[in-house]
């Protein structure tokens, strides 16, 4: 399967910062790997013309479960599909935390996403303390079995183990704890979804860099990167996507 390079620029970038997209696009004519990024929602509509033709998608990084109304600072998914999105995060554990917000509403998040057309990256991860409890594949379990709704398939969900103690912290799990958590993924998503879950793409995410994208690639059952901190530079960005 075609692997995914996801940037997740969180609340970073400005108008400027589009320069960085401009270049990822001139250096990556034909990537090997398909690659999204997904900026703050103000830049969705112009990153998604500086990429306009090229082989970089754009997505958003949350969504409202609704299509409109009367929800102050919320935006949409067929928003997103409008201002030129093609994915939505959900379910980020900076949104679990920050957010308060719960597998049913990330559930919800999905199907919105779905209806807008738009495929959705559903984020899963353990705290340090559920790892260091030996809880890991029990958490990520639930979070897996609440969160993806019925109806995932492989073109239209793409599921980010991210445990919430590597994210920025310069930590990342052994390439074993790594493969053993994508695995035990990948079989629950084929207990439930069947066949179709072979095709699904199981994404790292946590501070995955350059240095260390091949061997974290390489692991099996790792089909790309969800990719923060060095997906905001296009020449680190642009390390990963060529490890892949
Ligand atoms: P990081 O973030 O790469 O900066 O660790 C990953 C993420 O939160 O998606």
């Amino acid at each position: 399967m075609r692997k995914l390079a996801a940037g997740n620029w969180k609340m970073n970038g400005t108008g400027s910062s589009l320069a960085e997209v401009e270049a990822l696009v001139a250096a990556l004519p034909a990537p090997s790997c398909d690659v999204l990024i997904c900026p703050p929602a103000t830049l969705l509509s112009r990153m998604a013309t500086v990429a306009d033709g090229s082989a970089i998608a754009i997505g958003a990084q949350d969504c409202h479960a609704n299509a409109s109304g009367a929800n102050t600072g919320d935006i949409s998914a067929e928003m997103i599909a409008e201002a030129g999105g093609t994915h939505v995060i959900v379910g980020h554990s900076e949104r679990r935390t920050d957010h308060a917000e719960t597998d049913a509403q990330i559930r919800a998040k999905a199907e919105a996403a779905w209806r807008a057309g738009l495929i959705a990256v559903i984020c899963v991860g353990e705290t340090l303390a559920e790892r260091e409890a030996g809880r890991t594949l029990q958490i990520v379990g639930e979070q897996l079995q609440g969160s993806v709704p019925e109806g995932a398939t492989a073109a239209n969900t793409v599921v980010a183990y991210e445990p919430v103690w590597a994210i920025g912290t310069g930590k990342v799990p052994t390439l074993d704890e790594i493969g053993e958590v994508h695995g035990d993924i990948r079989a629950r998503l084929g207990d439930r979804f069947g066949a179709e879950a072979q095709g699904m793409r199981l994404l790292y995410g946590g501070s995955v860099k350059p240095s260390n994208a091949k061997e974290i690639f390489a692991v099996s059952n790792v089909d790309g990167a969800l990719v923060g901190g060095a997906s905001l530079k296009a020449v680190d960005f642009g390390g990963i996507i060529a490890a892949l």
